[in-house]
C-alpha cells in the first residue's frame, strides 16, 4: 500500500473544520509547506529510544501540559511554569525511583480539539463549536465561530516561539540540578507539599556537593546542567500535519517535523479512517488513546497498522477509561496485548475518562478519581507482570482552580470559580500534579 503525506485525503476522516475559501486554504498549506521544521528526526529518534526503555521498565514517562494551549494566553512565565513543573515532578519520581524520567510537554502545538458535537448551544443561540485556537475563535459569536486557515500560520509561529523557550531552559543553566530549589514555584512554597519538596532539594544538595568533591561537576558534565523536554500534541487538523510533514535527509524516511511526538485522538482511530492513513506512514514515536468502548481485536489490528514491525517505543497506548470502569475494561486489553506478544508502551491518562458537571456547573475532575485511576492502572500492571510506563495529564504551572479535591490546595465545587481559566477541559494545578509525582513515589 503506497503512502504519502497526503493519501489521508482519500479516507474517511472525523473532526475536521469545514473551510469556506478553499482557495485560502491552499495558500495556507503552501506557505505552511515551506516553513523550517520544529524538530529535526534524529530527536524524534531519540524520544523512541528512551520510550523504548520505558516500555521495558528501565525510565518512566511523564507527559502533560494544557488540554488545547491559546493564542491568547501566550506567555514566557507559564511556559517557564510548565516547564518547572515537569522538573519539580521529575526529580521527586527520580529520587525514588532511581529511574529517568523522559519528560514530554502537551505544547508548542497542542491547538486542535476534537469535541463530541459539532454545535454549542447557549441561552437558545446554537453556534459551531469551537475547535481549537488553530481552527476558530472560542468568543461565542458567528464570526469567531468561523473555521479561518490563518490560523494555522499564527498556531506554528507561536509553536515555534514556544519551542525556542524550551530549549533555552533545557540548555541555558534552568535545568541545572544545582537548581533545584528554583522550580519551586511560588505559591507552593509556603504549604506543606512545598516543604516537602524543600525537604528532597535538600537532599539533592547533598548529593551533589558530594558528586563536585569528587570532581563531577555541572561545569564538566553535561547532564547535570541541561535537559531535554520533547513536545507532542494531538494530530487532529492533518492540513497543518500534512504541511510540516517532511523527508529526513539521513534516512530518506518521511517525519511529522512539527512535534517530536504526535497522538490519535479516541474519537479519531477508526481503523480505516483518515487518522490510521496519515500516522501509519510517519516515523515519529506516536500515540494512541484507548477509550472505553476499544475492543481487543480492535486494538490488535490498530497496533498491527501503526506498528508492522513491532518496534519497540514507535507505539504509545494512551489508557483513559475513568477511575470506575478501569478495572473491569482495561485488564482484557492488557492480557490480548501482551499475549499477542506486541511491543506497546502503556500510559495512563487519568483525566478524560472523568469529567464530571460540578454542582456549580463547572466542567470539572475531582482528585480522587484521577488519583484513583492511577494507581488501579499501576496495580493492574503489577498484578499482570507488565510494564507501567508512564503518566499523560493535563496541567499546569499555573495556581488555577479547575478540578476539585487534593489535600495540598483542596479545590471545592464553590471555590472553581476563583481561577478557572482553561480553554478547554480542566486541568491540575501546579500543587495537584506534584501531590500525584509525590503519590507515585511513595
Ligand atoms: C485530549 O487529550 O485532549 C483529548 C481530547 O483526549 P481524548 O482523545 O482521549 O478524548
Ligand atoms: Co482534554
Amino acid at each position: 500500500m503506497s503512502w504519502s503525506p497526503n493519501s489521508w485525503r482519500s479516507f474517511p476522516i472525523k473532526q475536521q473544520p469545514t473551510y469556506q475559501d478553499q482557495k485560502a486554504l491552499e495558500s495556507v498549506e503552501k506557505e505552511l509547506g515551506s516553513y523550517p521544521p520544529l524538530i529535526f528526526a534524529g530527536e524524534a529518534r531519540d524520544l523512541k529510544t528512551q520510550l523504548a526503555k520505558a516500555g521495558r521498565g528501565e525510565a518512566f514517562i511523564i507527559q502533560g501540559g494544557d488540554c488545547a494551549e491559546s493564542f491568547s494566553d501566550f506567555d514566557a512565565e507559564s511556559i517557564k511554569n510548565l516547564f518547572k513543573l515537569l522538573l519539580q515532578m521529575s526529580v521527586v519520581m527520580t529520587y525514588s525511583s532511581g529511574k529517568p524520567i523522559v519528560k514530554i510537554g502537551r505544547i508548542a502545538g497542542q491547538f486542535a480539539k476534537p469535541r463530541s458535537s459539532d454545535l454549542e448551544e447557549i441561552d437558545g443561540v446554537t453556534l459551531p463549536s469551537y475547535r481549537g485556537d488553530i481552527i476558530n475563535g472560542i468568543e461565542f459569536n458567528e464570526e469567531a465561530r468561523i473555521p479561518d486557515p490563518k490560523r494555522m500560520l499564527k498556531a506554528y509561529n507561536q509553536s515555534t516561539a514556544t519551542m525556542n523557550l524550551l530549549r533555552a531552559f533545557g540548555r541555558g543553566g534552568l535545568a541545572d540540578l544545582n537548581e533545584v530549589h528554583r522550580w519551586n514555584l511560588d505559591f507552593i512554597k509556603g504549604n506543606p507539599l512545598g516543604q516537602k519538596y524543600e525537604e528532597l532539594s535538600g537532599q539533592i544538595d547533598k548529593a551533589m556537593t558530594f558528586l563536585s568533591a569528587a570532581g563531577i561537576t555541572s561545569d564538566n558534565t553535561l547532564q547535570l546542567r541541561q535537559t531535554t523536554v520533547f513536545t507532542s500534541h494531538e494530530a487532529l487538523l492533518l492540513n497543518y500535519e500534512e504541511a510540516l510533514t517532511r523527508v529526513d535527509s539521513i534516512t530518506n524516511d518521511w517525519y511529522n517535523c512539527s512535534a517530536h511526538l504526535l497522538w490519535i485522538g479516541d474519537r479519531t482511530r477508526e481503523l480505516d479512517g483518515a487518522h490510521i492513513e496519515y500516522f501509519r506512514g510517519i516515523k515519529n514515536p506516536i500515540g494512541c488513546k484507548v477509550g472505553p468502548s476499544m475492543k481487543a481485536d480492535e486494538l490488535i489490528s490498530l497496533i498491527e497498522a501503526l506498528n508492522p514491525d513491532n518496534e519497540e517505543g514507535r507505539l504509545n497506548l494512551i489508557v483513559r477509561m475513568g477511575a470506575s470502569n478501569i478495572s473491569e475494561l482495561y485488564p482484557p486489553l492488557l492480557r490480548a496485548v501482551r499475549d499477542a506478544g506486541k511491543n506497546v508502551v502503556w500510559t495512563i491518562d487519568p483525566m478524560h475518562g472523568n469529567v464530571e458537571k460540578s454542582s456549580t456547573g463547572f466542567k470539572t475532575r475531582d482528585f480522587d478519581n484521577i488519583l484513583s485511576e492511577v494507581k488501579q492502572f499501576m496495580d493492574i500492571h503489577e498484578a499482570e507482570g507488565t510494564v507501567a510506563a508512564g503518566i499523560h495529564l493535563e496541567m499546569t504551572g499555573e495556581n488555577v482552580t479547575e478540578c476539585t479535591g487534593s489535600t495540598s490546595s483542596p479545590i471545592t465545587a464553590d471555590t472553581l470559580c476563583d481561577r478557572y481559566h482553561t480553554q478547554c477541559d480542566p486541568r491540575l494545578n501546579a500543587n495537584q500534579a506534584l501531590e500525584l509525582a509525590f503519590m507515585l513515589s511513595s
